[in-house]
């Protein structure tokens, strides 16, 4: 028996995996689909860590079916909405997550989106594959430019920074928004212009979403900023689904009251919202952001870090509860 016993509610890549086993009596849940909750409730019972995913809410039910021998919960995520992080610091269980590793892979999975949506990426592959493909057409797929266009950026955190650069790149205008203005030379260096919200949605061509889920940001993108866009814009989401009132969404593509969004996050996630599949103006990912190999090789060793840290009881390395101390 080794000294700690960790569930894992999904096999992650080999690399943590094995940093996991080689170190914890592992409880784990093998199938390759989100654990059900009361899987989840009686297979925590007793363990002193938890490695999840963004798609397992960690609550307080969770955290009283694990006990009080636990001392860690670790998402192999950059965001960590999921986890009830002021519970878990009130019960002096650490919270770990794996910041900066996935902040290029995601940045370039958001172009990809961006560029798919606005140059008729998709609609172009399946016409090509169904022998539709007559010769060149003046008028076929004609879809957005991106040089001297304006992209708005909203959450400015390392992910939105990283789409900034690379939208430089297209010869673009940066304006972004964030909870905190960024330093003028943190602007200059991109450069990026800092805007409020409401100019930011009318003034860009695409509308790309960067901020975490919390209580500000839910519905952010509802009914009303949707009338600011332009009818020629497009919005793209990549971080978190109910940033985005995906009803609204719909109605708003559907009467093409913006050209297109690109989505690989979704308010039900994994449900679709009503209408969203019967739009040719959007492009669906199964929310892809990070899913590079090296990326998610160290996402697993990070996470794995993280949580072996959190059960020895010291500080996990990429901790997110505020001001937390190590229990030594
Ligand atoms: C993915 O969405 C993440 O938060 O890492």
């Amino acid at each position: 028996m080794k000294k700690w016993k960790a569930l894992v509610t999904r096999r992650p890549p080999d690399k943590g995996m094995a940093m996991l086993a080689d170190e914890c009596d592992l409880v784990l849940w093998a199938e390759d689909l989100p654990i059900p909750r009361q899987t989840l409730l009686e297979m925590a019972e007793g363990v002193d860590g938890i490695a999840c995913l963004l798609t397992d809410p960690m609550d307080k039910e969770v955290m009283d079916a694990a006990g009080p021998g636990l001392k860690c919960i670790s998402t192999m995520a950059v965001g960590y909405d999921n986890i009830d992080v002021a519970e878990a610091t009130r019960r002096g269980v650490a919270v770990g997550h794996t910041p900066g590793v996935l902040t290029e892979a995601t940045a370039d999975l958001t172009w990809a989106l961006i560029l798919a949506v606005a140059r008729g990426i998709v609609p172009g592959d399946a016409m090509t594959r169904a022998g539709k493909f007559r010769g060149w057409s003046p008028t076929l797929l004609v879809g957005g430019d991106f040089k001297d266009k304006t992209i708005g950026v909203i959450g400015m955190g390392r992910i939105g920074r990283a789409v900034a650069r690379r939208a430089i790149g297209f010869g673009m205008k940066v304006i972004y928004h964030n909870r905190r203005r960024l330093a003028p030379e943190e602007e200059s260096a991109i450069p990026a212009a800092y805007s409020g919200l409401e100019d930011l949605i009318k003034n860009s061509d695409y509308l790309t979403l960067h901020c975490p889920l919390n209580h500000e940001s839910r519905h952010m993108i509802g009914e009303e900023q949707l009338a600011l866009m332009k009818p020629a814009a497009y919005l793209i989401n990549a971080a978190r689904g109910p940033v985005v009132d995906e009803a609204a969404l719909v109605r708003a593509l559907r009467e093409k009251r913006i050209a297109g969004a690109g989505f690989d996050v979704y308010e039900l996630e994994p449900e679709l919202t009503p209408g969203l599949v019967d739009l040719d103006n959007v492009v669906l990912l199964p929310h892809l952001g990070s899913a590079s190999i090296e990326t998610r090789d160290t996402m697993s060793q990070m996470a794995a870090q993280n949580l072996l840290a959190g059960m020895r009881g010291e500080v996990p390395p990429w901790c997110v509860n505020p001001g937390f101390k190590s229990r030594s």
